[in-house]
């Protein structure tokens, strides 16, 4: 299929690009480089060998791009990454999140609408639940209960596309809830590298492996967890990819809303990522104890099952793959 993947160039999308370019797919991305390189675009083909993908470099926002996008391409499906996704960013400034998540995805579908491209999948997250009543976390948790503007995004966006198809049934679009996505790709050619200090836990440990930081500050050792520091469902983005292209495989066969999360099931603390990450790459990694960060919760692991009886896909990466191809992708882009 000839499939639109929006925010393409950016960390998940161009793990993304990868798998479905491997798997016979054809590629456009849109992407408007405010959290990614142009040069991914080489990097994909590189590690792939195809030259079937293409990059239009704009904002999904505009509206007169985005049509010309579908005018010039027998577009079948898209995958919608692009939005902002910093946490603490939109607590900040909660309009800029709302005007660029929902707006950006009310275009895309008013011009899908138009060009008849009734098939999505989009980009949602674990943080739609809230804190969680308990773990492992299912798809028919209650949602909505959100922390924070990013997450509130991500909640009404899923909501307007449930509306989008009890208005029009001939629609066809898959939710995938993401947890916590680390790693890169073995080739270490993609991988995330945000600009300045990182909010999340392991694109920071590997600013401090690198010695751009000095030390790595572990928010609270006082949780109610097995060695007192938060615990997550981290899930290698390689792994995360490949449930994008059996997800366009689902939505191919069948309209409807479909959500998935896409975890592992498995539970890790902060220490057990340092300690691991020691460990296999033979690194130091100074670390400090250091008081909470406002809103987090002691732990938050996914069920899986659903994923894995509906859509053939299961998790298969360790933590230690995540641990090692995160460092292999950092130390070749220091
Ligand atoms: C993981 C654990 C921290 C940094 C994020 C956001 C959002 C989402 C991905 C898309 C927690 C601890 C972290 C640090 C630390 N993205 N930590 N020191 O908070 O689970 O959620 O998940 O939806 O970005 O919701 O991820 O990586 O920020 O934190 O001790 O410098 O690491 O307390 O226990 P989080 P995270």
């Amino acid at each position: 299929m000839k499939i639109l993947v929006t925010g393409g160039l950016g960390f998940i999308g161009s793990h993304t690009c990868v798998e479905l370019l491997e798997n016979g797919h054809e590629v456009v991305v849109v992407d408007n480089l405010n959290n990614s390189k142009k040069d991914v675009l080489d990097k994909i083909k590189k590690i792939t060998g195809s030259d079937k993908i293409k990059l239009y470099v704009e904002d999904v926002k505009n509206i007169k791009a985005l049509d010309n996008i579908f005018k010039e391409n027998n577009i079948e499906c898209v995958i919608h990454f692009a939005g902002y996704k910093a946490v603490g960013e939109s607590v900040k400034n909660p309009i800029m999140y709302y005007e660029n998540n929902i707006v950006s995805t009310i275009n895309l579908l008013n011009v899908m609408k138009k060009y008849n491209v009734k098939k999505i999948i989009f980009s949602s997250t674990a943080t739609v639940y809230g804190e969680p009543k308990s773990c492992p976390v299912s798809e028919n948790f209650s949602t909505g209960n959100t922390t924070n503007p990013y997450a509130t995004t991500k909640y009404m966006i899923e909501r307007i596309l449930d509306d989008l198809y009890k208005s029009d049934n001939e629609w066809s679009i898959a939710i995938l809830r993401y947890f916590n996505p680390i790693g890169a790709h073995k080739s270490g050619l993609i991988g995330e590298n945000p600009n300045g200090i990182p909010n999340n836990l392991m694109p920071y440990i590997l600013k401090v492996a690198a010695g751009e930081l000095p030390k790595l500050n572990i928010f609270g050792n006082d949780y109610n967890t097995h060695d007192g520091t938060g615990v997550r469902d981290y899930i290698h983005v390689v792994d995360l990819a490949k449930g994008h292209v059996k997800a366009i495989e689902k939505i191919s066969s069948e309209n409807g809303v479909k959500v998935y999360n896409l975890g592992t099931g498995i539970g890790y603390s902060v220490l057990d990522i340092v300690n691991t990450f020691i460990e296999k790459n033979k690194v130091e990694l100074p670390y400090e104890i250091t008081d909470r960060r406002p809103g987090d919760v002691d732990e938050v692991f996914s069920n899986p099952t659903k994923a894995k009886n509906e859509l053939g896909w299961e998790a298969k990466l360790s933590i230690d793959d995540m641990c090692v191809d995160s460092w292999n992708f950092k130390k070749n882009n220091i």
